[in-house]
């Protein structure tokens, strides 16, 4: 039976447009719409996150930050000026943009615009926000979510290269284990074309794979430390 350790949900504010594609995607346009409807992991459940931190997944970048009260995933791109949120900070329950100090809380509103953005105010300024539900020791978030979370089963190994610490080895459970989730189902439901549907099925596969390899390494980790220096 699918264990959910614990649901921190914010809302989706602000959905993405009908017929959005992040730019320069290597996904047709047909496709990607059909991928973001998965769910997709973005960090370790206990990652500390005391900076928030750019994920890649089918191509948007997303930001991920913890608040006291949850972890958080947004599109990491300001409503002011398009730059990066994953350059910001964290100040108590508010994410604080490194640019010109907007700040949002934690569904994604703007909460305060300094003085010098006069006229502007807080109500014009709004980040585009997503799921975040913790399950299987990770937190996964979904692009276009509809309904209820449709969460693989995974398994994890500690796998060793003989030198260091054994690395977390994530893998999606196969599809026809009783634990394997509702990977497949949830593709099949949008997709009666077969051949479309393996195409769909190897892309999601792939980046399912990408995602647990960067979690899996630490390579976020490293991310936040480049992004520090
Ligand atoms: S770009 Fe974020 S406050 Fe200006």
């Amino acid at each position: 039976m699918q264990q959910v350790e614990a649901s921190k949900e914010a809302a989706s504010s602000r959905p993405l447009p009908e017929g959005f594609v992040p730019s320069n995607c290597t996904y047709s346009e047909q496709d990607w719409p059909v991928l973001a409807r998965q769910w997709f992991p973005v960090c370790r459940a206990d990652a500390a996150l005391a900076k928030p931190r750019q994920v890649v997944v089918l191509n948007l970048r997303l930001v991920v930050y913890r608040l006291p009260d949850g972890i958080r995933v947004g599109r990491d791109m300001c409503p002011h000026r398009g730059l990066p949120l994953s350059g910001g900070r964290i100040e108590g329950e508010e994410l604080v943009c490194a640019y010109h100090g907007l700040r949002f809380g934690s569904d994604g509103q703007c909460t305060k615009v300094p003085e010098k953005l006069a006229p502007k105010t807080a109500d014009c300024f709004m980040v585009t926000m997503f799921p975040a539900v913790e399950r299987h020791g990770l937190v996964w978030t979904c692009l276009i979510p509809d309904g209820e979370p449709a969460i693989p089963g995974i398994s994890l190994a500690m796998e060793s290269d003989g030198q260091g610490d054994p690395a977390p080895l994530f893998k999606l459970l196969p599809e026809n284990s009783a634990d394997a989730g509702q990977f497949d189902i949830s593709v099949i439901k949008l997709n009666s074309d077969l051949e479309n549907h393996q195409s769909l099925r190897n892309l999601a596969l792939d980046e399912y794979q990408r995602l647990f390899d960067e979690i899996g390494s630490g390579s976020q980790t490293n991310a936040d430390r480049k992004s520090l220096s």
